[in-house]
């Protein structure tokens, strides 16, 4: 008696089904890491804009995230757009990158990324990552001094990413309609395996693979004892005649 392994994907469906994450909500952009640039480059210093960074190896922070509603501005760049580095990529490699929230704090997010030229050749893009820098620049008052003559050029593929955070709840709260307080928020950078697969999924389909080839092997010793069964049963029945 043979098993079709393709009898296993129901369980591996009612398995892939479970996993689903609780009451959290994703929202993520996929792209491509373009090619290494010489840093800087015309335009602002990178450095002095003290955005959060995100690398390859330091791929994961939380943050507070500000957040409008739709409706209170429609050209929209100002006030709820954040502006994060990724750094240190790989060029040609595919990358996802994931905001998580809490299913409490209701929210849209909207996501791009930017190669730097494009930032600095767009007036809005620009504008809105001014003042994005402005906003975040009181914090770092006292810390470290910025050295405009210690800018080493360097290579690197970067983007700029820009996330416009929008509440998207109704309250008879009037504070809470007119200032929405900001998201917490998991940022996550994400590089795909052979730009097939995402790196954070593959826990998961090890121990997908790793159920299946058990459930594989239990049903077959399985089978062959029942075979066995039906082979003593059978040559029993046969002498009795
Ligand atoms: C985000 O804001 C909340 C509430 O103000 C605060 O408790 C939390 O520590 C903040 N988290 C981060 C990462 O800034
Ligand atoms: C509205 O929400 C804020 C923040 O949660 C709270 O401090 C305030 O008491 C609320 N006001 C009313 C009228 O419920």
């Amino acid at each position: 008696m043979i098993i079709d392994p393709s009898s296993l994907l129901p369980i591996v469906a009612l398995l892939l089904a479970t996993i689903q994450p609780a009451a959290a909500n994703t929202e993520k952009a996929i792209f491509i890491a373009p090619e290494t640039v010489n840093i800087p480059l015309k335009g602002p210093s990178l450095d002095d804009l003290n955005l959060h960074v995100i690398t390859p190896s330091a791929w994961s922070i939380r943050a507070n995230l500000t957040r409008v509603f739709h409706a209170v501005t429609k050209d929209a760049l100002i006030g709820s757009a954040t502006w994060l580095l990724l750094d240190q990529l790989t060029p040609g490699q595919r990358y996802e990158f994931r905001v998580c929230w809490a299913a409490i704090q209701p929210t849209d997010f909207a996501l791009n990324v930017y190669e730097l030229d494009t930032v600095w050749d767009t007036p809005e893009l620009i504008q809105s990552l001014a003042e994005y820098a402005n906003l975040r620049r009181p914090s770092s008052k006292g810390g470290q001094e910025s050295s405009p003559e210690g800018q080493e050029e360097r290579k690197s593929s970067v983007l700029l990413l820009h996330i416009q955070a929008y509440a998207d709840y109704f309250t008879d709260n009037a504070s809470l309609m007119k200032d929405p307080p900001p998201v917490l928020a998991d940022l996550i950078l994400d590089p795909y395996l052979y730009n097939v697969v995402p790196r954070s999924l593959l826990p998961t389909i090890g121990y997908l693979v790793l159920v299946g080839m058990v459930a594989w092997f239990v049903a077959r010793s399985i089978a062959s004892k029942l075979q066995a069964i039906a082979v003593t049963a059978e040559t029993s029945t046969k002498k009795r005649n």
